[in-house]
């Protein structure tokens, strides 16, 4: 017979909701009981989606991105380490590929840590999930590791809240030598037509524009706007002050950063776009826009036995 009241729960009726989080094909997910949700591919660590409580999503990913660690994930929010472009001649990381290994490679899931999900709302429930990923030298396949021979451990932390998304990397120098590395958080952001996207704070800052061989410039405008392929390496930010992009004057995404002291802008526009065989639809330059806050500018150092850590905040 049919009850009425029926558990549908391992239930324990004194227990408020709780995240819940699973973990299948190497797909890592993520939901708040509040309906927020982060997918996360342990290829890469790459977040593939991020959705806020309404169900919207608010990352790119493009159509024929490949997911299954063959190539890096083109969309979502791919880890740049510890290189960010080209690899430049004379230098440790010269045998590596553009951005470098991380986003290539398989990371390990280390669970759900506890420290962060205590912020507890009046109900009693967690409002927020940190999710840790770890990539170590001992993880990497015997190319990558030929290529670069350090020491190294990262965690890569992915905080999901109803406040917005938060990811930080804990770099870690684990061998007897120091070494130099880049970071970058390559965000892919979705938004709805990047004719009338505008990314503010960044008036007077200096710049290298790469689709201009990487000459440095000041920007002025007091908002930048897209409307041809853009490529630019913002320098030396306050990374307390918060990178927004908005629609129509209206604010889209605010994005605080700590220990990430740079950010690249970049939407690829309509060549670019067509000649990535990943990136798909061709379109889809109009629903992305990257702001990647990073450390690009020049190296950071990392003594043997030390650990360095960077992260971004992005509200809604
Ligand atoms: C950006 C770079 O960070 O990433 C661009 O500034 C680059 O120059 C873009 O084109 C995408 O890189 P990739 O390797 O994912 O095609």
């Amino acid at each position: 017979m049919d009850r009425a009241k029926k558990p549908t729960a391992i239930g324990i009726t004194s227990t408020p909701p709780q995240p819940t989080i699973s973990l299948q094909n190497n797909i890592v997910q993520a939901s708040l009981p509040t309906g927020e949700s982060v997918t996360v591919n342990l290829y890469g660590a790459t977040v593939t989606s991020w959705k806020t409580a309404d169900g919207a999503e608010k990352l790119w990913l493009s159509d024929a991105a490949v997911l299954d660690g063959s190539k890096p994930i083109r969309g979502g929010i791919p880890v740049v380490f510890p290189v960010f472009g080209p690899p430049p001649q004379n230098h440790a990381t010269t045998p590596l590929p553009q951005h470098g290994f991380a986003r290539n490679s398989l990371w390990e899931f280390l669970g759900k840590s506890s420290s962060e999900s205590s912020d507890r709302d009046n109900s009693g429930s967690d409002d927020a999930v940190k999710l840790d990923f770890g990539l170590a030298t001992s993880n990497l396949t015997p190319e990558f590791r030929s290529k670069w021979g350090y020491e190294f451990g990262l965690v890569y932390s992915v905080t999901l809240s109803r406040e917005g998304l938060g990811t930080s990397l804990q770099v870690q120098n684990q061998g007897k030598e120091s070494f130099e590395f880049q970071v970058l958080l390559h965000t892919y952001f979705a938004i709805e037509d990047i004719n009338s996207i505008r990314v503010k704070n960044l008036n007077g800052k200096t710049y290298i524009d790469k689709v201009q061989n990487a000459s440095e410039h000041t920007e002025s405008a007091p908002s930048i706007a897209f409307t041809s392929e853009t490529d630019r390496v913002y320098k030396d930010l306050d990374p307390a002050v918060p990178l927004v992009i908005s629609d129509n004057e209206k604010d889209l995404y605010s994005i605080t950063r700590e220990g990430l002291n740079d950010a690249v802008v970049w939407n690829p526009w309509i060549e670019k776009a067509k000649s990535m065989g990943d990136f798909s639809p061709d379109e889809g330059y109009k629903k992305m826009v990257c702001v990647e806050a990073g450390a690009v500018n020049g190296w950071q150092a990392l003594e043997a036995g030390e650990s360095w850590e960077g992260g971004q905040f992005i509200r809604v």
